[in-house]
């Protein structure tokens, strides 16, 4: 069988994590979740007070390892998975994924890990700067109010879901209109509407657009 990539990617709440979670289960390959690593740095920058307006560049950026295993994430060999959650790193992370530096540091990481194995990797731009190439790409939606009650319903933010909604709105905003690598479907994807779907219903859709070989 050869390696494959399954690039996922979507707008904040649309299911990607929990549906490539599920996926890379069922057909045993690995998750690269790379919003979880865009939080790594944001967590940094709060931590080392670096602001926006400094000059973020690759050798300042080089010092700060970001590793992760076993789908826990670790900021210079430390487990951050809970502290990047924080509502304060998700107020943060769309300026910081909008400096350039940050997004090359950050490609180059992925396209590493995700060397010689099949693996999916969920974000906004996977399919169409991480790997453009990727066998299989999917754009996962769902409307505004779903994935603000589907937030909700996770108890991780003390917030209204109305709250949460205008939220979601403004991060879409942000990441669909930034200069580099907005967040926008590539061409080649399969749009999947998750809105009305269960969890395994958006799974076997995926598995029917795959090759049976690719399949266990
Ligand atoms: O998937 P998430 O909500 O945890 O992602 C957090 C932020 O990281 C999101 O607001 C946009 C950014 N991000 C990005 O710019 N590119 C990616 N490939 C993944 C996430």
């Amino acid at each position: 069988m050869n390696n494959y990539i399954i690039a996922i990617d979507g707008p904040s709440g649309s299911g990607k994590s929990t549906i490539a979670n599920e996926l890379s289960k069922k057909l045993e390959i690995s998750y690269l979740n790379t919003g979880s690593m865009y939080r790594a740095l944001t967590l940094y920058f709060l931590e080392n007070n670096i602001k926006k307006d400094e000059n973020i560049n690759k050798s300042l950026l080089e010092k700060i390892n970001i590793d992760i295993k076993n789908n826990k994430v670790y900021l210079n060999n430390k487990n951050v998975s809970l502290e990047i959650r924080d509502s304060f790193v998700t107020e943060n992370v769309s300026w910081v994924s909008s400096i350039m530096a940050v997004r090359e540091y950050l490609v180059k990481l992925q396209r590493k890990i995700a060397s010689n194995k099949s693996i999916i990797l969920d974000g906004r731009d996977i399919g169409t700067v991480v790997f453009p190439n990727a066998k299989y790409k999917f754009y996962l939606d769902a409307s505004p109010e779903i994935r603000a009650r589907r937030r909700f319903e996770q108890k991780e933010i003390n917030k209204s879901i109305d709250e949460i909604k205008d939220d979601i709105i403004k991060r879409d905003y942000i990441d669909s209109h930034r200069e580099i690598s907005p967040l926008k479907k590539a061409d080649d994807a399969y749009v999947i509407d998750s809105s009305n779907l269960s969890i395994e219903e958006v799974v076997s859709k995926i598995i029917s657009y795959m090759d049976k070989e690719d399949v266990l």
